[in-house]
């Protein structure tokens, strides 16, 4: 049995290591990388499969970066080819909430592909964000769920999914996490930066809502400039194109590339909280009770709020919001078994 993977944005390299990793050793089934190539730069990309030992991507769709319509129809065309031209795949399995998700779920359902979504059911019931219509499309069109939270199954069941087609399989980026933490832990990246364990604190914004207008990146960049400690700052291209307008920059702040998977967990499991607007780091957060203030009114991560260490702040309550921040507790099945979970998922869909 063939299996696609498919991958295309930093968020789902990390989400599809483990996955490939562990079916990698299963003899009845064949996994294939598919890159749609959104992220192309070697820090946004290769990095992530150098860090994960993941061998190159078995298929390349293109990609670089476009209008999101742009990117999401040359997605689908290029998806839709690779298909048809070569051997069907089994199952395609799609991962979190990025325009490949949309695209080539999209492109296999409509040659009745079977797709399966892995960190279905996820809503900020914000649709402003481009990723909220990817998740919404893709769960409309998608055979099976597989959810790394109790809301995320409401959600789907709310919407009329069958039960039956809904997994809780966990979160599969404490898998990662749990396949990378010898390493992450042996790699002390916080010195290197001339930081002290647990005096800083580690920054990350991408949202277009953040990022793309200067003055209200100017305005959270002025804020986090009156905290009290160190801020080490790995800037993400989209966030570089309206920071570089931006003088001078407020004293504590440390500027570097985006980083790897290993330096940039070590740098977060050693910082004394985090400041981000990025969906990923909340869970990662949580899972290491690190305090997680996220710049945004909404999460499609309740549970990170509600059982984990996350709180949503805004750049007007950001000096008030980092005096109470909380540790929280590891929500039910992010144990590093998920890909496990999702093998034997597999198994009963192919049987
Ligand atoms: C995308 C995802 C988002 C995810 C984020 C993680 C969608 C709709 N959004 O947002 O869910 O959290 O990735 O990073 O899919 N760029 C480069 N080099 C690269 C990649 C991008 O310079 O290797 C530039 C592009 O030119 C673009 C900007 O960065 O202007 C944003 O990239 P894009 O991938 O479109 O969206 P993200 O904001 O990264």
């Amino acid at each position: 049995k063939t299996l696609h993977l498919i991958c295309a944005a930093r968020p789902n390299f990390m989400k599809i290591a483990p996955l490939y990793r562990a079916l990698k050793n299963e003899a009845w089934c064949i996994p294939e990388i598919v890159h749609a190539g959104q992220h192309y730069e070697y820090k946004m990309s290769q990095a992530f499969f150098d860090d994960f030992r993941l061998p190159p991507a078995h298929h390349y769709l293109g990609g670089g970066s476009k209008t999101h319509a742009e990117q999401t129809a040359q997605t689908m065309i290029a998806y839709e080819k690779l298909c048809l031209e070569k051997r069907k795949p089994d199952l395609v399995v799609v991962v979190g909430d990025v325009n490949a998700t949309l695209a080539c779920s999209i492109s296999a359902k409509k040659i009745h592909l079977p797709v399966a979504h892995l960190e279905a059911g996820l809503r900020s019931f914000d649709r402003t964000m481009p990723e909220e219509i990817n998740r919404l499309v893709t769960d409309s069109i998608s055979d099976y769920f597989w959810t790394p939270s109790k809301d995320a199954d409401d959600n789907l069941k709310r919407e009329g999914v069958p039960l039956d087609r809904i997994r809780m399989v966990g979160n599969i980026m404490i898998d990662t996490y749990c396949m990378m933490k010898e390493k992450i832990e042996s790699s002390e990246k916080y010195k290197i930066f001339g930081l002290k364990k647990k005096e800083y604190i580690v920054l990350t914004l991408h949202r277009p809502v953040n990022v793309d207008v200067k003055e209200k990146l100017e305005g959270i960049i002025h804020k986090v400039g009156q905290i009290d400690l160190p801020i080490i700052f790995p800037v993400h291209p989209r966030t570089y194109k309206s920071l570089k307008a931006i003088h001078p920059l407020p004293q504590n702040l440390a500027l570097c590339p985006p980083l790897g998977y290993i330096d940039f967990m070590s740098l977060v499991s050693n910082s004394a909280y985090v400041i981000s607007d990025s969906g990923g780091i909340q869970e990662e957060t949580t899972y290491l009770s690190i305090p997680c203030f996220t710049l945004r009114d909404t999460t499609e991560r309740p549970v990170t709020v509600t059982v984990g260490s996350n709180q949503l702040i805004s750049a007007n309550n950001v000096l008030e919001k980092i005096k109470h921040p909380k540790t929280g507790a590891i929500p039910p099945l992010w144990d590093g078994k998920t890909s496990e979970r999702i093998i034997s998922s597999i198994k009963e869909i192919l049987e």
